[in-house]
């Protein structure tokens, strides 16, 4: 299993991992570790660590001892979330409701992921969630919604599946836009008229609100590195080649 952890700088690593679909295609995964101001550390969403990651995290943590927290930021990430728990004990466990109901044996902290309240833990980062969009959808296939984390000191955005890119270094990446929204999103829209319009708004602020953004961390398909200046109008092209879609009655 490939994996990587790449140092972004100002305390944040984000680290790339295999996720294979139908054990085929690799769309790639990702977590990345956060130190906090404190010294300590948080995870935002779970990874199965092994080999030289392993060793570089726990060297990092003081053998996992400073993680104080695993906020799991994508309600359908569930995979490496008993892992995670299991490598890093005493760590807060946070998710979604749908992280509790799918894996109730793990110690989740009854405070869920989105809430203010966790967001107040960590002023190192920003959060929004997704708007005019299921963040939970019933159709098990709609991963389009979830909770996004933004790190102002080192311009990092940690996106799951609500924003994609293509995979970094192979004919995709030729083929497809710098980063997409997700091809669910017109299926999570929620059922209200201006659902797509309040999504749309939704995009186009978190392309203001982080125009700062120049390590754009996708889980699929990997790490896209912008110039100052370049991730707004980037951002802002994806939800304009989406919008009649999404619009569409
Ligand atoms: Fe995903």
């Amino acid at each position: 299993m490939a994996h990587t952890l790449i140092n972004l700088g100002q305390g944040f690593w984000n680290i790339r991992g295999a996720f294979r679909i139908g054990g085929v295609i690799d769309v790639g995964t990702q977590c990345s570790l956060v130190q906090l101001d404190t010294g300590r550390f948080i995870f935002l969403d779970s990874y199965e660590l092994s080999d030289d990651v392993r060793d570089q995290v726990m060297a990092l943590t003081d053998q996992g001892q400073a993680v104080e927290a695993i906020l799991n930021l994508h309600p359908f990430h569930t995979l490496h979330c008993e892992a995670m728990a299991r490598d890093f004990p005493q760590a807060t466990l946070y998710g979604s409701v749908r992280h509790q109901r799918q894996l109730p044996e793990l110690p989740w902290s009854p405070d869920r992921v989105e809430s203010d309240a966790v967001a107040a833990r960590y002023p190192e980062l920003e959060f929004s969630l997704t708007q005019g969009i299921e963040y939970i959808s019933a159709k098990p296939a709609v991963h389009a919604g979830s909770l996004l984390a933004y790190h102002p000191a080192s311009k990092s955005l940690h996106v799951d599946d609500t924003f994609a890119a293509p995979p970094q270094g192979g004919l995709m990446e030729k083929l497809l836009p710098e980063i997409f929204i997700s091809p669910a999103t017109r299926r999570a829209l929620k059922p209200e008229a201006d659902a797509a319009e309040t999504y749309c708004n939704w995009v186009t602020h978190i392309a203001h609100q982080w125009q700062d953004t120049q390590n754009f961390c996708a889980a699929h398909s990997g790490l896209v590195q912008f110039k100052s200046g370049e991730f707004q109008p980037t951002l802002l092209a994806a939800i304009e080649r989406a919008r009649p879609k999404l619009l569409a009655k």
